[in-house]
């Protein structure tokens, strides 16, 4: 697997330090708000179990799963493929994600949940590539781990055909694999 990266954008240690500096930020801004925490799966898991572990305020765990019509790319042709359970109406709700790139599923999750009518919703990412989002979507990321350049990512949940979910770091893939 590690011989498929390329090269190493960021370590275990720099993700981990990012990581207790939001969780800080995000423990003042829910304190007292009990917050129900959506994670997108299935990227999102690894980065979920540790962020979830700095956020230290009272929170309820949530997952929901999105995909695409046909295919594996981000057409916008998307559907809820499992939906939250908690009854999120007039509850404060933080949406994880892993990344942010062209906006399709940011913006169809939240679209999604803003109809469950939550009293806030906001957006932590740990990626955010703001080179490849969509002409037309505004929305921003009210946190944001790590804005990263327009390569192609893998590792700490993120994956290229399934695979390399399970690195501890992210790189960028060494551009012989996708030509296999
Ligand atoms: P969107 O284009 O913002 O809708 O992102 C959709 C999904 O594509 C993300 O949640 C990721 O699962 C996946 N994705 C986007 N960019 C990358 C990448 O660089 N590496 C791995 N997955 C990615
Ligand atoms: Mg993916």
């Amino acid at each position: 697997m590690d011989n498929d990266i390329q090269n190493i954008l960021l370590t275990e240690e720099d993700i981990q330090s990012r990581i207790a500096e939001l969780g800080q930020i995000l423990t003042e801004d829910y304190a007292g708000k009990d917050p129900v925490v959506i994670g997108v799966m299935k990227g999102v898991v690894v980065f979920y179990a540790d962020m979830i572990r700095q956020i230290k305020t009272p929170c309820e765990m949530e997952f929901m799963w999105i995909s695409s019509y046909e295919g594996t790319d981000s057409t916008g042709n998307l559907i809820v493929r499992r939906d939250i359970n908690a009854d999120i109406a007039g509850r404060h709700v933080l949406i994880l994600e892993d990344i942010y790139d062209t906006g399709n599923s940011l913006t169809f999750v939240r679209n999604h949940l803003l109809q469950k009518k939550p009293a806030s919703l906001k957006i932590c990412t740990l990626l955010d590539k703001p080179s490849r989002r969509k002409p037309g979507i505004t929305l921003k990321a009210d946190y944001v781990g790590f804005e990263v350049p327009n390569e192609f990512v893998v590792g700490y949940g993120l994956d290229y055909n399934e695979h390399y979910r399970n690195l501890p770091y992210i790189g960028i893939l060494k551009p012989e694999v996708y030509a296999d």
